[in-house]
């Protein structure tokens, strides 16, 4: 191994808890699964989120939500833009939301998470449970709205690698669900998605 720090690794054993995510999901009513946004930035990832987590909420669902831009004040703070650095807070993201999962919690991200090899080694990790939610607002729309100003910044040079301009957006070949960002409102984005977890049987929603 070439890290001297992990070459003690050998020496740590996985412990089952004698609490399993059956016990925490029975206790909370729901099964725990991730649900995933991906897009550019400006294409409403977040404002969604935001908008499903208080719907689910007001349903009494155990939900938690993991955001871009906050998770890299925190324990993404050591993190840029390059491949590799999203490629390590991708995977970081993905670890921390399976662990939200085994606890029975409904946990929604929101990243950009442009490369589409991360969000699959992401979906490998948490399993059937994993819900890709693309929100497929266009570069055209996002860079107009350009809510926090940064696309302007990008084609001044100002910010480097920037997605969609600068650095590479893939978008997702086979998310579970396609959320039309540009034109859709947010209301109506929301029933989308609440539409779809009813009608697979995911979270019972009806009361
Ligand atoms: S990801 O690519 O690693 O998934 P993440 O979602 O954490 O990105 O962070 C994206 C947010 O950081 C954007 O919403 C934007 O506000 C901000 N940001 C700052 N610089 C960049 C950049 N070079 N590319 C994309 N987003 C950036």
């Amino acid at each position: 191994m070439n890290n001297p720090n992990l070459e003690n690794k050998k020496n740590i054993k996985w412990h089952n808890s004698s609490i399993s995510r059956q016990n925490l999901e029975s206790l909370r009513g729901h099964n725990g699964m991730v649900i995933w946004f991906t897009g550019l930035s400006g294409s409403g990832k977040s404002t969604l989120a935001n908008a499903l987590n208080e719907a689910l909420h007001a349903k009494k669902i155990s939900t938690y939500l993991l955001d871009g831009d906050n998770i890299r004040h925190g324990l993404c703070k050591d993190l840029g833009f390059s491949d590799k650095d999203r490629e390590e807070n991708i995977r970081r993201i993905g670890e921390v939301a399976n662990l939200f999962m085994n606890a029975g919690i409904v946990t929604i991200t929101a990243f950009v998470s442009p490369f589409k090899s991360d969000r699959e080694k992401v979906r490998k990790i948490i399993g059937k449970d994993f819900i890709e939610v693309f929100c497929a607002a266009n570069l055209d729309i996002c860079e107009t709205r350009d809510t926090k100003g940064l696309y302007k910044k990008a084609r001044l040079g100002e910010i480097k690698d920037f997605t969609g301009i600068s650095s590479p957006y893939e978008i997702p070949n086979d998310p579970e669900i396609i959320v039309e960002t540009g034109s859709l409102d947010i209301n109506s984005s929301v029933r989308q998605i609440m539409k779809y977890l009813s009608e697979k049987d995911l979270l019972n929603l009806d009361n």
